[in-house]
């Protein structure tokens, strides 16, 4: 009879935390003339965030330093910000997707004004998402829900997924241009109404978008759709609402 030997696997060893330099720009309107790069050494793991990293700073090392976020999970859309020259959810940014051999640079998203440190002022981005009436617009009044056909909600699918960060907005080189432009953003939750079966103001919204500020500034250069956290085809939404506008309607 053969003996089995039992070889018992070894636990892994748990990973050692290790240093990242962290370049974050920084203003305050109430004593800096204009922005400036301050820099952390941070203590990350492989899996750490970049929110990890801000927070890090300003509970253990500068508790000045001035960001927006609330979920920290990717649904609330408010830490949108540059990571290494490109518009992502610092919730959403692993290490160790970064070269972690190289410094991070963390700055606010562009084209919007500065407030402080990392935080712009989102009030022209708010206005123009208002402007293109992102809600339901049906007269009838159902005793029950309003019924739609599984093929109908698919249309607009992908613009429901949007979490408002703004960073296909400001990834737009026509907005940093002109901040008139209603802006990728404002687009897509045009999108999410114009093509829903059950809305009846198409034609106002399409109205709206065909304005010199509206659909016909974008100039399909995708920086929206390589931006957006949520994955949704940004410059494809804008392309069918452009098609819309020349057809007079949905
Ligand atoms: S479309 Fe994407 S990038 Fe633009 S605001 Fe919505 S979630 Fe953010
Ligand atoms: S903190 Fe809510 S999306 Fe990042």
């Amino acid at each position: 009879m053969t003996e089995t030997a039992v070889v018992e696997a070894k636990p892994e060893e748990p990973e050692k935390p290790f240093d990242i330099e962290v370049h974050v720009r920084r203003y305050n309107p109430e004593t800096d003339s204009e922005p400036y790069w301050d820099v952390y050494t941070v203590p990350m793991y492989s899996t750490s965030r970049i929110l990890d990293a801000l927070h890090h700073i300003k509970w253990e090392q500068d508790s000045s330093l001035a960001f927006r976020r609330s979920c920290a999970h990717g649904i609330c859309g408010s830490d949108a910000m540059r990571i290494n020259g490109r518009n992502r959810l610092a919730c959403k940014t692993l290490i160790k997707d970064l070269d972690r051999t190289k410094p991070v640079y963390v700055e606010p998203i562009k084209g919007l004004p500065l407030e402080r440190d990392l935080i712009v002022d989102m009030d022209p981005f708010f206005e123009a998402y208002k402007e293109v009436k992102p809600f339901l617009i049906a007269s009838d009044k159902p005793e029950k829900e309003r019924i739609q056909s599984i093929a109908d909600r698919d249309i607009f699918d992908d613009t429901t997924k949007c979490i408002l960060c703004a960073a296909c907005t400001t990834s737009c080189p026509v907005f940093w241009t002109d901040g008139q432009y209603f802006g990728p953003a404002a687009i897509v939750n045009a999108h999410r109404f114009i093509f829903d079966s059950r809305d009846e103001e198409a034609t106002t919204r399409l109205d709206i978008l065909n304005d010199k500020e509206g659909v016909w500034r974008c100039r399909t250069t995708f920086n929206c759709t390589e931006a957006c956290p949520r994955g949704i085809e940004v410059t494809k939404a804008i392309a069918e609402v452009k098609q819309a506008v020349l057809r007079g309607g949905r």
